[in-house]
């Protein structure tokens, strides 16, 4: 363990209650943050757990103006993409790997398979779910842009990605000019499970218990005029395929080849 860490119970508390107390913000104060606390904020996300230690991630930052509002209209006109304070797109990375490989003279198509790229994925996210802790813990807000993926291959040459890199998605962040409430999660029975997978029938009641939280919230925020369950907003984001590039523009990239 790292000297000087201190894990003490009541440490503890205060990172489980700052976790759980977490909602993603899309409006931002036009309020520069700092550099020492975006380097602590890379410094944190460099810190997550890294399969292999392969870090196959790479983070840029998109402090261009122009650029953020390219990415702003593309993302699905989500305005505070523009507006944030920074905004990060965390990028799956194999390309840096395949050079550290050749220069050990050292040719392979390991990296076109199924396998590396679920870990650049997968590695991409845990740097990225750090960043937003810590910047949380600066009292900033965030929130992740998957709506970069509508436009991939534009948002990758606005930024000059190669071959073996691909962006995952962007994230907003910045000091907060809203409170939102946050958003309710699906009951724990519904998604921790002992020793083996139930059938639906043990998941059911909580998915329809759900359900009528959803409604209840959205209810409560809209004074009645939005009443979708959570099962309805699933049907919405998951009735008809979405991103159907996104296979053929990962191959071309050089990804999931085989
Ligand atoms: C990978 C990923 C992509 C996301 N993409 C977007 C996005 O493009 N736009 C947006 O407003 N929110 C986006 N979100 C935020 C989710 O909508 C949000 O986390 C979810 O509704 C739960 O709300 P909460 O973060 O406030 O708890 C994304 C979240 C994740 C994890």
């Amino acid at each position: 363990m790292t000297e000087g860490v201190d894990l003490t119970m009541t440490h503890q508390v205060d990172i489980t209650k700052h976790l759980q107390s977490h909602r993603s913000i899309r409006k931002f104060k036009q309020q520069p943050i700092p550099a020492d606390v975006k380097e602590d904020i890379l410094s944190s996300a460099q810190m997550a757990s890294t399969s292999s230690h392969v870090q196959a991630y790479s983070i840029i930052g998109v402090t261009d103006q122009e650029k953020k509002r390219q990415i702003a209209e593309w993302a699905g006109q989500q305005s505070y993409v523009e507006q944030c304070g920074h905004f990060l797109v965390f990028c799956a990375d194999l390309n840096r790997l395949e050079h550290v490989l050749s220069k050990q003279g050292v040719e392979t198509d390991s990296f076109n398979h199924t396998e590396p790229f679920l870990v650049a994925s997968v590695d991409a996210a845990l740097a990225a779910q750090n960043a937003a802790i810590a910047a949380e813990a600066h009292g900033l807000g965030t929130v992740y842009i998957g709506g970069i993926r509508n436009e991939i291959q534009k948002v990758s040459d606005l930024l000059n990605l190669p071959d073996l890199v691909y962006p995952v998605f962007g994230m907003c962040m910045g000091y907060p000019d809203q409170d939102p409430a946050q958003k309710p999660r699906l009951p724990q029975e519904a998604i921790y499970f002992e020793n083996e997978y139930p059938t639906y029938e043990h998941i059911e009641s909580h998915v329809e218990e759900f359900d009528n939280v959803m409604k209840h919230y959205y209810e409560e925020r809209t004074q009645g005029k939005r009443t979708d369950t959570w099962s309805d907003m699933m049907v919405k984001t998951l009735g008809e395929p979405r991103r159907t590039h996104m296979k053929s523009f990962l191959q071309s990239k050089g990804f999931m080849l085989k």
